[in-house]
């Protein structure tokens, strides 16, 4: 596979040159995150490095990682990025993933030196579209400058979704970009990085590409729709998404050009960063444990049940466990149907989020009534969820709707249970259990109701107290195997068939 590309990529002087790629995403782990995006950015250029590329990721330098403890060097002074009618010139900074891959650090303080990433819990910041335009370009002009040409621009969600816009329009004649094609990866359909036509010129686009047809969507400017129809190629993070997203239920009004351009829309499951997300060699957790040696397991659960202040004897009883963001995708509305009745059943229940203020509230309540039985913390704290997957039973996902959903694969390694809702990558990443056959990892339900996710919850608790078939859904789920290597295979595969596009052009 890769030999195929390296021969495409063969320079003049016949030396066999690595694919190169420029891997956009506005979060990265472990340098800021706030949801699974980070992961997948933290690990994906990782797993393409070690199959030979030349991969180097851009972000913007946030003020979280200038805070942070990370080893940052001053790598090329004075962009400019004509952002609107303002020509603006920054220095971009550089440090590095896992000590080999590069990433790329867009320097702008009156944009990125700010609490959060995106907005407050009052909204958006006011200027998101001048923020991501500006990484989006920038991103443009430093590979002209630095002369790191890509023959790919992976381009990550809504807000670098206008570079595939910008290489077919105001880089058209840009002979460096002759041969660069771009990806877009779809993590969420939701977020779409919708703006006030007024904010149109901020793009620079030319006039006539706001229309229907274009990047115009009902009455306003849409990023992500522009690099839909831009892109060379598409990829979303499970297959079922790849289909859902073309049907109206899950198209969130993009389904029609999300059909358009199936012949060139993938479906890449996302995979799991093992380095960090496994309990043989997680040190945020009590004690390290393997699929043979489970043991340790029960140390973490003590742990987690002194941590949260639960009451003892939660020790010996089923813990049900979820962390998430609480928004609607992530069906809290169901978790808040069932949680009074959770309350009455004889098992512990955790929850690590934040997210909607409703949503805050209500899990903010069921904590102050129910102090000793449910262990919730209502923030984002990464050793907590480490602990938490190391000390659950049973892990809940109840989704409206889940692209991939990356925790309950990290459940599935940490033996935390999953019964999740059967949607998205829900559906490609647990399998049914099945008591005859002692096949199976988890539980799915598929009504989006309250009734059906509790008659899971209690066929999985009928099956905990089976100590002989527990340890085997346990074990069956410790052993899936979604190591990044297998969808970093698929991603060049993509590229390949991105790499076609502009070869023919
Ligand atoms: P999404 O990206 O839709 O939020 P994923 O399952 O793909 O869902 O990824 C979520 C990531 O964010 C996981 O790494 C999970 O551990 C982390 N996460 C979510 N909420 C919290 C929280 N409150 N505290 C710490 N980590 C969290
Ligand atoms: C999004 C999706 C989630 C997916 C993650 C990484 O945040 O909601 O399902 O796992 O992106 O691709």
């Amino acid at each position: 596979m890769l030999a195929d590309l390296k021969r495409d990529f063969e320079n003049e002087g016949g030396i066999v040159a690595p694919l190169k790629i420029l891997f956009l995403a506005s979060e990265v782990d472990p340098l800021a995150k706030t949801g699974g995006l980070a992961d997948v950015a933290g690990a994906l250029p990782i797993a393409l490095h070690e199959l030979g590329c030349d991969i180097r990721i851009a972000t913007p330098f946030y003020r979280h990682i200038k805070e942070g403890n990370f080893d940052i060097e001053l790598f090329m002074k004075g962009i400019t990025v004509q952002v609107g009618r303002l020509r603006l010139t920054d220095d971009v900074y550089c440090t590095y993933l896992n000590k080999k891959v590069p990433v790329y650090l867009f320097n702008k303080e009156e944009f990125y030196d700010r609490n959060q990433l995106y907005g407050t819990h009052n909204g958006d910041y006011f200027d998101n579209v001048e923020r991501f335009v500006y990484l989006s370009k920038g991103a443009l002009e430093f590979c002209l400058k630095s002369e790191f040409i890509p023959d790919i621009i992976h381009c990550n969600d809504w807000h670098a979704a206008l570079v595939p816009v910008y290489l077919k329009t105001l880089y058209k004649e840009e002979p460096l970009f002759k041969r660069t094609a771009s990806v877009l990866t779809i993590h969420n359909l939701a977020y779409q990085g919708i703006y006030p036509p007024d904010e149109y010129s901020v793009t620079g686009l030319p006039n006539e590409l706001y229309t229907p047809e274009g990047i115009e969507f009902w009455g306003n400017i849409n990023f992500l729709k522009g690099g839909i129809l831009f892109a060379d190629a598409i990829t979303t993070v499970s297959k079922r998404y790849s289909h859902e997203i073309q049907s109206p239920e899950f198209g969130f009004g993009l389904d029609d050009i999300l059909r358009n351009r199936r012949a060139d829309l993938y479906g890449i499951l996302n995979g799991v960063k093992y380095s960090v997300w496994d309990p043989s060699v997680d040190p945020f957790i009590a004690k390290k444990y393997d699929v043979s040696h489970l043991s340790g397991k029960k140390a973490c659960k003590k742990d987690l049940v002194n941590a949260l202040h639960m009451d003892p004897s939660y020790m010996n009883k089923p813990i049900l466990a979820v962390i998430s963001r609480l928004t609607e995708q992530k069906g809290c509305d169901l978790l808040g149907e069932i949680v009074n009745e959770l309350m009455r059943m004889d098992v512990g229940f955790v929850l690590l989020g934040e997210g909607e203020r409703k949503y805050n509230k209500m899990f903010g309540a069921v904590r102050r009534e129910h102090i000793g039985k449910a262990g919730i913390i209502i923030g984002y704290n990464n050793q907590l969820a480490h602990k938490i997957m190391a000390g659950a039973d049973i892990f809940l996902m109840p989704s409206r709707y889940e692209p991939c959903g990356l925790t309950q694969m990290y459940a599935l390694r940490y033996g935390a249970v999953p019964i999740v809702r059967d949607t998205g990558g829900l559906s490609d990443t647990i399998q049914e259990f099945v008591p005859e056959t002692g096949k199976g990892t988890g539980f799915k339900f598929l009504d989006y109701s309250a009734s059906s996710f509790m008659e899971e919850i209690k066929n999985a608790l009928q099956l905990f107290e089976n100590k002989n078939m527990w340890t085997r859904i346990v074990k069956n789920g410790m052993k899936a195997d979604f190591s990044w290597k297998r969808s970093a295979q698929k991603y060049l595969e993509v590229y390949k068939k991105a790499s076609a596009t502009t070869s023919l052009a």
